[in-house]
């Protein structure tokens, strides 16, 4: 209403998460006008960068209308100073606070902090936030992003040290892909459908995979990347978050808290990761050798074993999945940009027909690029022959809703987080849990030093890894 005021506090702003999502989510809200009409965007950064050279910044990761932008940009503030000093934060409290009394009929001051910053300062500005920024007359709350630690340990720390600072209900851990609208789909197609709750089962799937490819390396992102490796950085979390509600048992209601507690006991089921069930791979140059090869990012030491690609395959032991193999993989540099959920089906009991095709009834949710939903069926070839081929029912967003504009998932996350809504976040258990199932893998690879095996820039990653798949009954159709 428009006694509240909003102020969007974004830690990191100089950074390359703030220019790439952070900014450019908030531009995407004030487009859909989604932003409260008092709204102030206050950056916050070690640079010293002058008002208008960070704007032409921001300006260049927005997309839309040049109005709507410099209207946006004209709510935009920026301070420079220091992350481990009160001092700083003191001085950067006077000016939130003169900006914000500059509107007039104001009697709430909310605050939204964004930590856009690596993992190594999250405890220093969080007391900072803690010690001089809270609001005095409205709500405070804090988003982080992931990294939340390297393993069960420094988790438990982070959580602990953040939890000395604020309320879990202050807190918005961040997993983007829960802001996706595929993956906000996926719920939706289990429960509200009746012809797929019934067939949800190991009875009638043979197996489920998770795919994440990506058809870029880390491009100068290695340095980063090489301290956490592809486990860490999107199948303990992403693909994870995917898996818990494709598999999870139906909540007792839509509340975060009824979801999350069956995440919660559905990661719970999940049996200790094996070795020789998981893939690791690194990627080289491509076959021309013009693309650099992981080894040669800058940042990344020439003997690295860190993965660039993992397979592995989870087990559920409840009565739903027990003996059904989940098959997880995710990877850089591969052939194609793609993310999906694909669920394969056993053959009917009584297959009447000739044996030579083997495809399968497949359901395949694509979460991304070009989302969609489509089943694989097998049907008669029209005409005289007695044919069967595979065919698809096909729920192709672009096809199927016009004018199609989907927020980007940080849109919707920062406009949670403004309304106070934590269904699309993580909570402190569900987190804990996840760093249980990966943690002792994580360890093992690296004690052993486990080397990744080579796959070339721009293929399909590993060899092992469709051999991994098939072992497990997965069988590949045309076009996957
Ligand atoms: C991030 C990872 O969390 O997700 C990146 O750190 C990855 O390495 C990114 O590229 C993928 O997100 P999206 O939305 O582009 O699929």
């Amino acid at each position: 209403d428009s006694r509240s005021l909003l102020t969007v506090i974004i830690l990191g702003a100089s950074g390359d998460l703030a220019k790439k999502k952070t900014y450019p989510a908030l531009f995407g809200l004030y487009l859909r006008d989604l932003l409260p009409s008092n709204t102030i965007i206050y950056g916050y950064a070690r640079s010293h960068i002058e008002i208008n050279d960070f704007k032409a910044r921001i300006s260049k990761g927005l997309k839309g209308d040049e109005e709507k932008k410099k209207q946006f940009l004209s709510l935009l503030h920026y301070h420079s100073g220091k992350y481990d000093e009160k001092a700083s934060y003191d001085e950067f409290e006077k000016l939130i606070s003169a900006e914000e009394k500059k509107q007039s009929g104001v009697e709430r001051s909310n605050r939204l902090f964004y930590m856009a910053i690596p993992p190594s300062i999250f405890i220093d500005v969080s007391i900072g936030i803690h010690g001089s920024l809270i609001s005095k007359n409205g709500w405070s709350r804090v988003i982080v992003e992931k990294p939340f630690g390297r393993d069960l340990d420094s988790s438990r720390e982070l959580v602990s040290e953040l939890g000395k600072l604020f309320k879990e209900k202050d807190l918005f851990r961040i997993d983007h892909y829960l802001g996706k609208e595929m993956v906000q789909n996926l719920m939706v197609l289990r429960f509200a459908n009746a012809v797929f709750e019934p067939l949800w089962s190991k009875s009638h799937i043979s197996s489920i995979t998770i795919t994440f490819k990506e058809d870029i390396g880390t491009e100068g992102r290695g340095g980063y990347f090489d301290q956490f490796g592809i486990i860490r950085d999107v199948m303990q979390n992403h693909l994870l978050q995917v898996l818990s509600l494709v598999a999870m048992e139906p909540p007792v209601s839509l509340n975060a808290d009824d979801i999350t507690n069956e995440k919660v006991k559905l990661l719970r089921c999940i049996q200790p990761i094996k070795m020789n069930e998981v893939v690791l791979g690194q990627y080289t140059s491509d076959p021309e050798g013009k693309i650099p090869a992981y080894l040669d990012d800058e940042g990344v030491p020439k003997d690295s074993v860190t993965p660039t690609y993992a397979a592995a395959v989870f087990h559920i032991n409840n009565p739903r999945w027990r003996g059904m193999p989940f098959i997880l993989k995710c990877g850089k540099a591969l052939d194609e940009r793609k993310t999906e959920v694909r669920i394969q089906f056993k053959r009917p009991d009584n297959f009447l027909f000739s044996d030579d095709d083997i495809s399968r009834n497949e359901l395949v949710m694509r979460i991304q690029p070009g989302e969609a939903v489509y089943l694989k069926l097998l049907s008669k070839k029209p005409g005289l022959e007695n044919k069967i081929e595979q065919t698809e029912l096909d729920l192709s967003y672009r096809h199927r809703f016009e004018n199609l504009d989907l927020p980007d998932a940080y849109e919707r996350l920062i406009l949670d987080a403004i309304k106070g809504d934590h269904n699309l976040f993580v909570r402190d258990d569900e987190l804990d849990v996840a760093w249980q199932i990966f943690t002792p893998l994580l360890d093992q690879i690296e004690k052993e030093k486990i080397k990744p095996e080579p796959y070339t820039f721009g293929s399909r990653g590993p060899k092992s890894a469709d051999e991994l798949s098939k072992r497990f009954g997965f069988i590949r159709s045309l076009g996957y």
